[in-house]
């Protein structure tokens, strides 16, 4: 037994500053942190067009006869409470809990907030990528790989990603 536990505390170890590299202390902050500077018609209204989709109501959509039906056909009894719905319909559930009603909310794409919500790092595109924003250089390729993650026809429907985009894109008009 006794042998087993020197590497697995080496591990450990090894571990910790690993991890710290890949998120140093960057934190989920909610759409309602963006819709303060991304709603105005001047802006785009980036925070509205995401209100009124389908992604702003992917978990409470898992409260619907619909969900249960599905889950019922995929052997699931609580749509809510399933990682697999929840994956898809609500991905913060798990690492940030209080956000889990948002579903797919604007950080499931652009990456957690807390270091680049900053009007100082959002203006210099630079630096708010360095501090965690995703972005998928207007490249429609990078945008469809993303989309793809959870619209590979999970329930059978047939998926046109121009189409997508069309309905839920958000651009900032040109100045
Ligand atoms: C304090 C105001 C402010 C807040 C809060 C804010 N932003 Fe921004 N954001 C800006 C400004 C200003 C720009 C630059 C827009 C422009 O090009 O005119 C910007 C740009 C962006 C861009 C486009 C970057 C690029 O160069 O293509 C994204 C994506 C973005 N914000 C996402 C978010 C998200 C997600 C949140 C919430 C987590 C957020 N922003 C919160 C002010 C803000
Ligand atoms: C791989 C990602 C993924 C998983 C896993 C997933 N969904 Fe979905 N779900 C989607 C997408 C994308 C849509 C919208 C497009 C579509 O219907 O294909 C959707 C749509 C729905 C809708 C609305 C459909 C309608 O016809 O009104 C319901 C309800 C739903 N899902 C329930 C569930 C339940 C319950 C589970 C778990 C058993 C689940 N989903 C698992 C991605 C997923
Ligand atoms: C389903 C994924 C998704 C969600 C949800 C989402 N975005 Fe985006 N957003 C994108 C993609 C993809 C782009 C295109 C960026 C690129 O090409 O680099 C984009 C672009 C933007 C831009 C820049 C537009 C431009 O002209 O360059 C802003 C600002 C932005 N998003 C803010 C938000 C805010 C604020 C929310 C939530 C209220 C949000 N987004 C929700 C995927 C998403
Ligand atoms: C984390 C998973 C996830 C990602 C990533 C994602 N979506 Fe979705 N999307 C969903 C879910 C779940 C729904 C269904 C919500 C519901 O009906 O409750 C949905 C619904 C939609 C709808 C509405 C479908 C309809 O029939 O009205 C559109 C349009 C859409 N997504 C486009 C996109 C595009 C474009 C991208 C990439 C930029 C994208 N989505 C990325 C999970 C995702």
């Amino acid at each position: 037994m006794k042998r087993n536990i020197v590497p697995v505390i080496a591990l450990v170890t090894l571990a910790v500053p690993v991890l710290f590299l890949a998120a140093p202390n960057r934190k989920y902050v909610g759409a309602s942190a963006c819709k303060l500077c991304h709603k105005s018609e001047m802006q785009g209204r980036q925070y509205v067009i995401w209100e009124e989709s389908l992604h702003a109501k992917a978990f409470l959509n898992l409260r619907t006869d619909k969900a249960r039906e599905i889950g019922a056909a995929a052997g699931v009894s609580d749509p809510v409470s399933n990682v697999q719905c929840l994956g898809c319909h609500a991905p913060l559930a798990d690492k940030a809990p209080e956000l889990r009603d948002e579903g797919v909310t604007c950080e499931v794409c652009h990456g957690p907030g807390s270091a680049y919500k900053k009007l100082s790092v959002m203006q210099d595109r630079e630096k708010a990528v360095q501090n965690g924003l995703v972005l998928y250089d207007a490249d429609p390729g990078m945008i469809e790989a993303h989309c793809l993650k959870c619209h590979q026809n999970p329930h059978g429907n047939p998926y046109d990603f121009r189409a997508a985009w069309e309905r839920i894109k958000h651009p900032v008009p040109p100045k």
